[in-house]
C-alpha cells in the first residue's frame, strides 16, 4: 500500500471512531433522571430544573418577544424553526435518532449538560462518579455554557459563568 492510500485509510478510521464515540448514548428523557433526582434529602434537581430558565425555554419560543424576533427575520414558527430550537431544546439540537424518550417542550434538559443517559442511567453505575463518566455523564463546564450563551443568541447580553452558576445551582446536600 501506497503510504498516501495509507493515510486515507487511517482518516477514514479516525472518523469512523470518532462518530461512533458521538453516537453511543440515548436521551433518554428528563422524567427518567426524576425517578431517582428528586429526593428533598438530596437536592431534587428535577424540581429545581423544571421551575428555571432551562425547562421553560420552549414556552419562551411561543411568546410575543420571540415572535417579533422571528418576524424580523422572516421566520413563521419560532417554537418549530430550527434556527431557534437548536438552542432552546436539547431534542431540537440533536438527531432524532437518539431520543429515546426525551420530548420537545423538556427544553434545555438534563442531558444537554449532563450527557445523553442511556448508559450512565443504572442506580450501580450512578453510585460512582467514575463509572458514570465512563458511561458517558458529563460534568459541564464553562464551555458547554458557551454553546448557547453567545453572541448568536438573538437577545444576549452577555454571561458571568459565575452569577449563571448560581443561579441555577441544583447542589445535593448529603454528597460529601
Ligand atoms: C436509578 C437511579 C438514577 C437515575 C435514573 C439517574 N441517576 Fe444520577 N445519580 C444517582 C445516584 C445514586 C447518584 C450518586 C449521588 C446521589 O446519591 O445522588 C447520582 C449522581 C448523579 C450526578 C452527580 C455526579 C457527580 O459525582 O457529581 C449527576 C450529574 C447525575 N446523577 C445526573 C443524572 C441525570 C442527568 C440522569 C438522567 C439522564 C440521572 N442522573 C439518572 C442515581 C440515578
Ligand atoms: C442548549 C443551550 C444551552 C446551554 C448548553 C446552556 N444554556 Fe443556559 N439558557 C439557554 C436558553 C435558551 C436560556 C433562556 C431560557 C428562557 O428564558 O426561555 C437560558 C437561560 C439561562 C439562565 C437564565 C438567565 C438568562 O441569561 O436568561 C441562566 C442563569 C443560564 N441559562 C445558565 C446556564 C449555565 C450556567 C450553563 C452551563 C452550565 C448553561 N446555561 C448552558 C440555553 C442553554
Ligand atoms: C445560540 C443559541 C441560541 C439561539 C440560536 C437562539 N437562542 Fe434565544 N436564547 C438563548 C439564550 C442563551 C438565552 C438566554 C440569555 C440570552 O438572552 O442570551 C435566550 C433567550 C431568549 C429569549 C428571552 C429573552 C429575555 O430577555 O427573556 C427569547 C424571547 C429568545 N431567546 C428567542 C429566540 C428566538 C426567537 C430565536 C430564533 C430566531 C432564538 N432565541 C435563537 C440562546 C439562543
Ligand atoms: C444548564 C446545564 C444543566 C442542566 C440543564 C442540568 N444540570 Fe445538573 N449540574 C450542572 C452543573 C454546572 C453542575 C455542577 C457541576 C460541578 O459540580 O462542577 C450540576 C450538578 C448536578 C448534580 C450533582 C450535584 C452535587 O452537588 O453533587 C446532579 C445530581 C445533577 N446536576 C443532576 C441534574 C438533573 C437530574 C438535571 C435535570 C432534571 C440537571 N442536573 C440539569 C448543570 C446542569
Amino acid at each position: 500500500m501506497s503510504s498516501k492510500s495509507l493515510i486515507f485509510m487511517m482518516s477514514l478510521l479516525f472518523f469512523a471512531g470518532s462518530t461512533l464515540i458521538a453516537q453511543e448514548y440515548d436521551y433518554i428523557g428528563a422524567a427518567k433522571c426524576k425517578m431517582c433526582h428528586n429526593k428533598a434529602a438530596t437536592g431534587q434537581q428535577y424540581k429545581i430544573w423544571s421551575e428555571g430558565p432551562h425547562a421553560n425555554a420552549m414556552n419562551t419560543l411561543s411568546g410575543d418577544q420571540a415572535k417579533a424576533i422571528a418576524a424580523e427575520r422572516g421566520i413563521a414558527d419560532p417554537a418549530t424553526d430550527a434556527s431557534c430550537i437548536k438552542c432552546h431544546s436539547t431534542a431540537g439540537g440533536t438527531d432524532e435518532a437518539f431520543h429515546a424518550g426525551l420530548k420537545m417542550d423538556e427544553g434545555v434538559s438534563c442531558e444537554t449538560c449532563h450527557g445523553p443517559g442511556s448508559g450512565y442511567k443504572s442506580n450501580s453505575i450512578m453510585k460512582s462518579r467514575e463509572k458514570s463518566i465512563e458511561n458517558g455523564l458529563i460534568i459541564p463546564d464553562e464551555n458547554l455554557c458557551r454553546t448557547c450563551h453567545n453572541e448568536e443568541s438573538p437577545t444576549f447580553k452577555g454571561f458571568n459563568y459565575e452569577e449563571a452558576l448560581k443561579q441555577i445551582a441544583h447542589p445535593n446536600p448529603a454528597a460529601e
